[in-house]
């Protein structure tokens, strides 16, 4: 059912490093990405494949995860990701970012389907990246999702108070608070 895929589907910042992610299950989700609407049926979007290790755990380090959890500086070398792909329009016209978020899920949803679980991220070093991959005057960056076999256990729970930070409990689950059907769901009288 796509309601349990999309529950399944949830960020997770913690892989397993033993598991790899090929290049063709990549091309698997970016399969899926493509075949997205876009506005104007303009499909600007390009995927980068990341999976040469050196490459995944310096750009581990560059990025910015989980906000919320001050504690803590993102996964370890043990807790990498397998690979990352990252998103990137042409630099002359850009991008719909609704376009990058429709694709960004579905790769997101093709990859839970698999067993592996990733992060959209968009706290990403694009200075860095732009010249080392040398897109300047070709691509601009619009996404970074982090791809992998997830190592940590995440949680979906009813938000209390309005309380939108996500936490990690005394379990070490990652607990992620979503608003009630009842508070997102309007009609005209609701409203
Ligand atoms: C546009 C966008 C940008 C995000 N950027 C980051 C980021 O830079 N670092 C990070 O760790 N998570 C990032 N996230 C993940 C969110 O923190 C995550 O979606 C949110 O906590 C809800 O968790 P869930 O995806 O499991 O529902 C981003 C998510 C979106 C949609």
């Amino acid at each position: 059912m796509l309601l349990d895929l999309v529950k399944r589907a949830r960020s997770f910042r913690r892989y397993d490093p033993t598991k790899a992610v090929s290049t063709d299950d990549l091309k698997e989700f970016v399969e899926a990405a493509r075949l997205t609407p876009s506005a104007g049926n303009l499909q600007r979007l390009r995927y980068l494949a990341l999976t040469e290790k050196s490459e995944v755990l310096t750009l581990t380090k560059e990025v910015k995860w989980a906000g919320y959890l001050t504690d803590w500086d993102g996964p370890s070398d043990d807790e990498a990701p397998a690979a990352y792909l990252i998103l990137l329009s042409p630099e002359s016209t850009g991008v719909s970012q609704i376009d990058v978020g429709i694709a960004a899920e579905t790769i997101l949803l093709s990859a839970a389907e698999k067993g592996v679980g990733g992060c959209m991220i968009l706290n990403f070093p694009r200075e860095a990246l732009t010249e080392r991959y040398n897109l300047a005057g070709k691509y601009k960056i619009e996404l970074v999702i982090s791809l992998g076999v997830p190592a940590e256990k995440v949680e979906i729970e009813e938000m209390k108070e309005g309380n939108v930070r996500y936490y990690r409990d005394q379990n070490d689950v990652h607990r992620v608070p979503k608003r009630a059907l009842s508070e997102v769901f309007l009609t005209p009288d609701t409203i």
